[in-house]
């Protein structure tokens, strides 16, 4: 059955997970977390493992190696630096060479041109894909739909979607080339990172900065959800996303032997593997405000017209990676949460526009405001710099014919969102070719009818509420 925008006048609960505690505290299925955005954080697991007075003592605390991880250039302003120190059982560079993995991933896309993507203007839509029988990882999994620039230049952004069902086993992922924001539609992730440990539900979203290891399990089995990726600058949080509401992981480790242990590394978009013989979840103690976090979408605090028209969607933005331009984002996260509407004598569904921006939606769970239906929980659509997009005709009637009096109502059970780029996406060959593509997605707007009339005169403006000049 499809999933629908479900419009209740009375109030309705937000989101939420099982296992989720909600009483204000911090744990999460069992998991202990640190809250705070952008802060210089501290964990450690065993007590006097961190350095004190220096990061970089000749013999570290329980005969740890010291290690940073830098996120930012050395010569970056103080202001913008992001780096950590991790004192693990031993450094990272333990491992066996780097070598091609085999096979190789034929779908992960960080150089877009015309050798593995195509352009076009018209507005795209998928139907949500299903989860392969056969066994399947996260990263075999990933699969890229989208993206612009390279990981070579240091610029641009990738959008994948991942369909899995198997925890990954005995080796953990490595972004070189950008840093993962993970959208889970399905299924809960389990994120072993080399700061702990992040359980990510349907309705919260995961960043894992460049270059961090982590490896996911899948506690649910099958499982689905959206990744994206930028390939150059690091995340912002705007205002409306309560910086203590982002949490980052409390130090957690494994120790031991583990023969065979893979590292698998996202560089220039190529996939290589080394091998090792320790889990790479081998840090005791680290500080620094470099750190994988999470985020709950419910708590994200929107804010909407009280009086009249539709609030242009960045408005709605949590997190924003931005260009060297002025308010223009390589990628913004821009969600549609549950939230009131009262605007008056207003059409209230997104208006009808042409965005100089490129827009991918997703939907995590309910319906889409502006679509009836066809966009689907773990579909997606993408509607380029200045293709015209809007509410289908189904929306769009139906909005016209609820008239004036509709008063305040509250949308419910919907949390979509958008990843919006200044820069315009190639599309991937086999997105364009996929099974699941929507070729009937133009239909939805074909019905849109012509309402021009000469009779029309300032009666309805009277009617409308609006005051004209003669
Ligand atoms: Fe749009």
């Amino acid at each position: 059955m499809e999933s629908k925008v479900v419009l209740n006048e009375r109030s309705c609960h937000r989101h939420q997970e099982a296992g989720k505690k909600t009483d204000g505290c911090d744990l999460d299925g069992g998991l202990a977390y640190i809250s705070g955005f952008g802060n210089t954080l501290e964990s450690e697991a065993l007590a006097g493992a961190l350095p004190r007075g220096q990061n970089s003592p000749l013999v570290c605390p329980y005969g740890l190696y010291a290690e940073q991880l830098s996120g930012t250039s050395f010569t970056s302003p103080r202001k913008l630096n992001q780096r950590s120190w991790l004192y693990r059982i031993k450094p990272s560079v333990t491992h066996e060479p780097f070598k091609a993995r085999t096979p190789r991933h034929e779908r992960l896309v960080s150089e877009f041109d015309k050798s593995n993507s195509c352009t076009t203007p018209t507005q795209l839509r998928w139907r949500p894909v299903d989860v392969p029988n056969s066994p399947t990882d996260f990263v075999d999994g990933l699969y890229t739909v989208c993206g612009a620039g390279s990981s070579f230049l240091r610029h641009g952004f990738a959008v994948h979607m991942y369909a899995a069902n198997t925890s990954m086993d005995n080796c953990a992922f490595c972004n070189a080339d950008g840093d993962f924001l993970i959208v889970p539609q399905q299924g809960r992730l389990w994120i072993s990172t080399e700061c702990g440990k992040l359980q990510v539900s349907p309705g919260e979203i995961a960043v894992i900065p460049q270059g961090f290891r982590f490896a996911v399990a899948l506690p649910d089995g099958p499982s689905r959800g959206y990744v994206a990726e930028i390939l150059a600058p690091i995340f912002r949080a705007n205002g409306l996303a309560a910086p203590r509401d982002f949490v980052a992981p409390k130090a957690w480790f494994e120790e031991g032997s583990r023969p065979g242990y893979t590292i698998i590394q996202k560089f220039g978009g190529e996939l290589f593997t080394a091998i090792q013989d320790f889990s790479p979840f081998n840090v005791v103690a680290w500080h620094g405000n470099y750190v994988p976090y999470k985020y709950d979408l419910s708590k994200f605090c929107p804010y909407n017209t009280v009086l009249i028209d539709h609030s242009d969607p960045s408005i709605n933005t949590v997190l924003t990676a931005p260009t060297d331009k002025p308010g223009v984002a390589l990628l913004d996260f821009v969600i549609f949460p549950p939230r009131w509407l009262v605007a008056e004598h207003t059409f209230r569904p997104p208006y009808y526009h042409r965005n100089c921006m490129s827009e991918f939606m997703g939907l995590i769970y309910g319906g889409y405001e502006a679509k009836a239906d066809g966009f689907l929980p773990g579909g997606a659509s993408l509607h380029s710099c200045m293709t015209p997009h809007g509410p289908d005709t189904k929306t769009f009637e139906a909005t016209v014919e609820r008239g004036n009096e509709v008063g305040p109502l509250k949308i419910c059970n919907t949390m979509a969102f958008m990843f919006e780029s200044c820069l315009i996406p190639r599309i991937c060959t086999w997105a364009l070719e996929s099974p699941y593509m929507d070729h009937e997605y133009y239909q939805c707007w074909t019905g849109l009818r012509s309402h021009f009339s000469h009779e029309t005169t300032n009666r309805d403006c009277v009617e409308n509420g609006i005051q004209r000049g003669a």
